[in-house]
């Protein structure tokens, strides 16, 4: 069993225990689990593949093209640059994409969705 797995176990076991009780007062100091303490992470699917194919493919596709040296265009080749590609995003002097800075919105989308941790859906 992994960790995420045990967690949702025992958080379950948790929940089970707490309904069966009869009494309320003696639940008023239990911690209340938060079920889902973030419920819009960024994810791959959902905004940062769109900001690659807009921004990105044209050189960067599969097979990359005007000398790019790798392709954006899966989940994978995306997660594994991420350092690469917040720090050359956020570059005024030498940019990607080369024409210039993607809005600042854009930019944070990427660093929050490596700060949501690198989820693909
Ligand atoms: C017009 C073509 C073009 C577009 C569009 C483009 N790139 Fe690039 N990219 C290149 C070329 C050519 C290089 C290699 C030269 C260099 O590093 O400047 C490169 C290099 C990079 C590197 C650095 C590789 C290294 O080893 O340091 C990263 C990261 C990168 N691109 C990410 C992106 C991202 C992310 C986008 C979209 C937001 C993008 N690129 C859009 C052509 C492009």
């Amino acid at each position: 069993m992994n960790f995420k797995n045990f967690i949702f176990l025992f958080a379950s076991v948790l929940l089970a225990f707490s309904c069966s009780s009869s009494s309320s007062d003696d639940l008023s100091n239990d911690p209340e689990p938060d079920p889902d303490p973030n419920p819009n992470p960024i994810t791959y699917d959902m905004h940062i593949s769109t900001i690659m194919s807009n921004n990105c493919t044209a050189c960067h596709g599969n097979p990359p093209t005007q000398s790019a040296p790798f392709s954006l265009t899966t989940f994978t080749e995306v997660s594994t640059r991420v350092n690469s590609i917040i720090s050359r995003i956020n570059n005024t002097s030498n940019p990607m994409p080369p024409s210039g800075l993607m809005p600042q919105s854009t930019r944070e989308l990427v660093q929050q969705w490596k700060d949501d941790g690198l989820l693909e859906n």
